[in-house]
């Protein structure tokens, strides 16, 4: 999704401002720009693709200035090109967006009466417009711009700048993420803090409907039009490291975290055989409460609730429902009183996710329903951790690679933690079961790094896959959603079109599917269900299939003709999806980079997907 970076400051800050929209790359993006005050003088570089491009645009032309903005564009409105990208202009004005102006047209209609021309096809360009029309009756660029947010509809955040007034920038925050720097004398903006960690560690998170005024020596917050001051936190710069180091991708580097990233996550909320006395303590009272939970989550966080609500049903016998948050946000769903609403999201800031959230929230006030919402979340200074009652952190680390998998298995550890945590203040799991799952989960992580030492034979195994067009992915019970995952992370990456499917289902459609030129990826665990999806494998080799099994070591399954086995170490049957999830991981990575595809930043794609 389109990224912003700006910022004030006494030097130059062109080589800020590009090195923030390259450490922005990860969240998607086809074309960047820049613009620089430099004496009064507003210049501009705009360039399709990668960043890179631009840096090497900016080089050429020397573009420079001591208060600028920049941005990494995904195309909503208009095709990516040079004059579809941002900054867009108007006179003096500068602005960079990230979101959506709904009601563009009718804004654009009006502008064009007044007698503006745009040059672009962007809901963007009316906001330069607005703010320049704005200025002829309020020469305050603050003012100006505080007046034209009322006839703005959607979500959005916004950088601009005014060559005529060079000593401030101007930012809003409005439904889309932004946060601001604090340097020393010197401050910027961005989307995402990472882009600021060379300059900075010390950050301001901005709330919904702030408007900012940034000198170099200054920083005036209003909430909804009135002053107010918003606290300064200081980041572990050690923490955010997001370099690529001895791997080749991200997305291999996160994989193989994945053993460091669960024993954090667990370490949080275990000691020894026990739940920490002071985990999720404050939430002791609301979870005795909860007698459902309703899940809300988009892309690979909604299948880590998949698997949740086996786990919620079946370990403590608690209801649970799970929803999209995109179908979810506008079902108007029946609120239930004493509900657990559980969003789950790496980023935390995922716009349908977050719009589903206030939502409840707003209908559970208005019918005076007690409901309680909590955050699994990987970013503690997210949207959503502030606006939830409770969270969980999962502590993955930065995610940068667009497909998610520390986030997600981090996240099943999460889930699980909160289950035995419900489990243990309602009285609902037996001590056994309680000591069973939390020596399963100390011992998760290395099993993780024994499952990791499978990667050379299933690189081996994914070249078998790189000439086919299409592929499924069949599993049971809590390995429904990993085959669903496994789907989703073979196409996101490798472009290979690819259905996950529950195997029982295999007779009611794909089974048509099935013929000598389709790989079929099982999920075999050592479960109740093990001699169910076993037939499920003779009915896809009775038709020619071609099967890629991730089986128990002890499931009794070997390798034969058409059919390839890696045996996975054996865990217990609760904890099997986290540890299945890394075959596929692999899987899909190996095949993409075999199609020579780009592993970390797929087309099309973004990280963290802040507009509709
Ligand atoms: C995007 C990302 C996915 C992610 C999904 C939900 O589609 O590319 O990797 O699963 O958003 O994001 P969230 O941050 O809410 O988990």
């Amino acid at each position: 999704m389109c990224g912003i970076v700006g910022g004030i400051a006494e030097r130059n800050i062109s080589g800020v401002l590009l090195e923030g929209l390259k450490r922005l790359e990860y969240r998607g993006y086809d074309s960047a720009g820049l613009a620089l005050i430099a004496s009064g003088q507003l210049s501009r570089e705009r360039e399709v693709g990668k960043v890179a491009n631009l840096v090497h645009a900016a080089e050429q032309s020397g573009i420079h200035g001591n208060v600028g903005i920049a941005h990494t564009r995904w195309a909503t409105h208009g095709k990516p090109s040079q004059h579809n990208a941002h900054p867009h202009t108007s006179h003096n004005i500068a602005v960079v967006h990230n979101g959506i102006i709904e009601n563009y047209q009718e804004l654009k209609t009006e502008l064009q009466a007044l007698g503006y021309q745009f040059t672009s096809e962007t809901d963007t360009e009316v906001v330069a417009h607005l703010v320049h029309h704005a200025l002829k009756n309020q020469a305050d660029l603050l003012l100006a711009v505080q007046s034209i947010i009322p006839k703005l509809k959607g979500a959005y955040a916004l950088g601009i700048i005014d060559a005529n007034q060079p000593d401030e920038l101007i930012a809003v925050r409005e439904g889309s993420p932004l946060v601001i720097g604090v340097g020393i004398g010197e401050y910027f903006i961005s989307s995402d803090q990472l882009a600021l960690l060379p300059v900075t560690n010390r950050f301001i998170y901005l709330e919904e409907g702030d408007t900012v005024r940034l000198k170099r020596d200054s920083v005036e917050i209003f909430a909804h039009g009135q002053a107010i001051e918003r606290p300064v936190t200081e980041l572990d710069a050690t923490v955010m490291s997001s370099s690529k180091g001895e791997y080749r991708h991200f997305m291999l580097k996160e994989i193989f975290e994945q053993p460091n990233a669960v024993q954090q996550t667990i370490a949080q909320a275990l000691d020894g055989n026990a739940l920490k006395e002071n985990f999720l303590e404050h939430a002791n009272p609301a979870l005795t409460q909860v007698q459902h939970v309703q899940i809300i989550a988009c892309g690979t966080s909604y299948h880590a609730g998949l698997v949740a609500k086996y786990w919620f049903e079946q370990i403590i016998g608690l209801p649970c429902q799970i929803e999209i948050a995109s179908e979810f946000r506008y079902r108007h769903p029946v609120i239930i009183a004493n509900t657990l609403y559980l969003c789950i999201s790496q980023s935390g800031e995922t716009a349908d996710t977050l719009a589903a959230l206030r939502d409840i929230q707003k209908r559970a006030k208005a019918s005076n329903t007690p409901i309680y919402t909590m955050a699994i979340c990987n970013v503690s200074t997210s949207s959503m951790i502030r606006e939830t009652n409770f969270h969980l952190l999962t502590l993955a680390g930065p995610e940068i690679g667009v497909a998610s998998t520390k986030a997600f298995t981090t996240q099943l550890a999460a889930l699980m933690l909160l289950i035995l945590k419900i489990g243990e203040v309602k009285q609902s799991i037996t001590t056994e079961l309680k000591l069973e799952l939390i020596q399963a989960l100390w011992h998760c992580p290395k099993v993780l790094n024994e499952t990791l030492k499978h990667d050379a034979k299933i690189l081996s195994l994914s070249e078998l896959f790189v000439e086919k067009a299409h592929c499924l992915f069949l599993g049971r019970g809590t390995h429904y959603p990993i085959a669903l995952e496994g789907a989703l992370k073979l196409k996101e990456i490798s472009y290979i079109h690819a259905e996950g499917y529950a195997a029982g289902e295999l007779k009611h459609g794909p089974l048509a599917l099935v013929d000598n030129d389709m790989p079929v990826v099982i999920l075999a665990p050592q479960d109740d269900m093990l001699d169910k999806l076993k037939s499920n494998m003779e009915e896809v080799q009775a038709r020619g299939g071609e099967l890629f099994v991730f089986a128990d070591e002890h499931s009794g399954i070997h390798k034969k003709d058409r059919q390839h086995v890696v045996h996975i170490p054996q865990i217990s049957q609760w904890l099997a999806p986290i540890i299945y999830s890394v075959p596929v991981q692999l899987l899909s990575y190996h095949v993409a980079v075999l199609r020579g595809t780009d592993v970390d930043q797929p087309r099309n794609l973004a990280k963290s997907v802040t507009v509709e």
